[in-house]
């Protein structure tokens, strides 16, 4: 199948800047379709949800269609798609209510390999729980997180096993599944951080085996609305805070104030337009996504190929992370010159990148480079082309010594 990218940037009016933009991992850039189907939810007239006027059931619509097709990108069902503004407000919500289930001396694992987003809301929910935090270690040489120590780190005691799905500085990919199976096995729940692999691959969240799932839609060309999918039932065992009169189903329940209806259209656009990025058989839009981050998928490992040997030829630079299941992000550093430096230098050569911890507070202290201002991430995405690579790796050559 042909991976058509000229085709795929052209759908994107921010790409025509001159930019290259390898600064997705912080936030994608959105096609004309998404920016369509926000204007178009507006001008339509759009009301409040719940009444019983069609401005107000154009609202209604607009969020069942948008559970719809984040049921579709995940693998998940439509009633099981809580809507927020972002993961780690969401992150936050959840951790608030499955504390309220937690006994003194019961215990939670978290990783040093994730953003803080899936670390901290934990960290700070067990205090108040009186539970106990577990870490899980990266390997610092290879940015691996081996899925073996998580037999001794799971017990009787564990609630909650919080992992990423991949690294948003390294992008080592974790064997999630084996992790959740021994949390399942524990009678423990497992929150998967998906907002950086979500853009990068195609999603199951049964294949693995995440009881929550969270990810967010401006990391895959949707506008800023973050999503945690797991399944209704759970969902409906939970009391999360909330408003007397707001609604008590699920997952309304977990949804605070009135909702970005304008950008839930957008989500739903960004879906399909992730749906349609390599042209396969017509399916129901669960399989063509699949079946199109795929097709993302190959054609971004293959650019990182490039990217990443043109990076570690060069002796002025380190990268780190090496794990064999990674997604197309680099991280690195360059000999005398501060990330900042190099992110500005880049800049100048018209190249979007993101330099220091990006939140990724525990890893980049264990990678050792924490205080020294971290590195520079270079992320690639379905619309990044051989160009953007090309001229970041000549920015970079351009700061080699002497
Ligand atoms: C892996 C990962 N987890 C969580 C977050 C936080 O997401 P949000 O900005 O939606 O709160 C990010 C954002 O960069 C991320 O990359």
């Amino acid at each position: 199948m042909h991976y058509d990218v000229a085709a795929i940037r052209a759908c994107y009016p921010a790409l025509a800047d001159g930019y290259a933009y390898l600064d997705g991992a912080a936030g994608t850039q959105v096609p004309q379709a998404v920016i369509d189907a926000m204007s178009a939810a507006q001008a339509a007239g759009l009301s409040n949800g719940g009444g019983v006027f069609p401005a107000s059931g154009r609202a209604d619509d607009i969020a069942a269609d948008c559970r719809t097709a984040i049921a579709a990108l995940t693998g998940g069902e439509p009633d099981g798609v809580v809507l927020g503004p972002n993961m780690t407000t969401l992150t936050y919500r959840m951790a608030g209510a499955l504390a309220k289930t937690w006994r003194p001396g019961d215990e939670v694992v978290v990783s040093n390999l994730d953003h803080d987003a899936n670390v901290r809301p934990w960290v700070q929910a067990a205090g108040q729980a009186g539970a106990v935090v577990r870490w899980a270690q990266v390997d610092p040489v290879t940015g691996e997180l081996p899925a073996g120590q998580y037999r001794d780190l799971i017990g009787d005691r564990t609630r909650l096993v919080a992992v990423t799905a991949a690294s948003n500085v390294i992008g080592t990919r974790p064997d999630v599944q084996a992790i959740t199976a021994m949390a399942r096995a524990a009678g423990a729940l497992s929150y998967v951080d998906g907002v950086h692999a979500t853009p990068h691959l195609p999603t199951d969240v049964h294949a693995l085996g995440a009881d929550f799932y969270a990810t967010s839609a401006y990391k895959w060309s949707g506008p800023h609305i973050g999503t945690v999918v797991a399944d209704p039932a759970l969902l409906d065992g939970l009391r999360p805070d909330k408003l007397m009169p707001s609604s008590d189903e699920v997952p309304g329940r977990f949804e605070l104030g009135t909702a970005a209806y304008a950008s839930l259209a957008g989500v739903t656009a960004a879906v399909h337009h992730l749906a349609g990025l390599a042209a396969g058989p017509a399916g129901s839009l669960r399989d063509q996504v699949v079946t199109s981050m795929t097709e993302v998928h190959q054609y971004e490992q293959e650019l990182f190929d490039v990217l990443l040997a043109g990076l570690d030829a060069m002796p002025h630079v380190t990268t780190y992370g090496k794990a064999a299941s990674r997604t197309a992000t680099a991280y690195f550093t360059v000999a005398g010159r501060t990330p900042q430096q190099v992110a500005e230098h880049l800049a100048g050569r018209r190249v979007n990148v993101w330099h220091g911890h990006n939140y990724a507070w525990e890893l980049t202290g264990a990678l050792g480079i924490r205080d020294a201002g971290s590195a520079v991430r270079a992320g690639l995405v379905h619309y990044n082309d051989a160009e953007d690579v090309r001229r970041l790796l000549a920015g970079v050559a351009e700061l080699a010594a002497g």
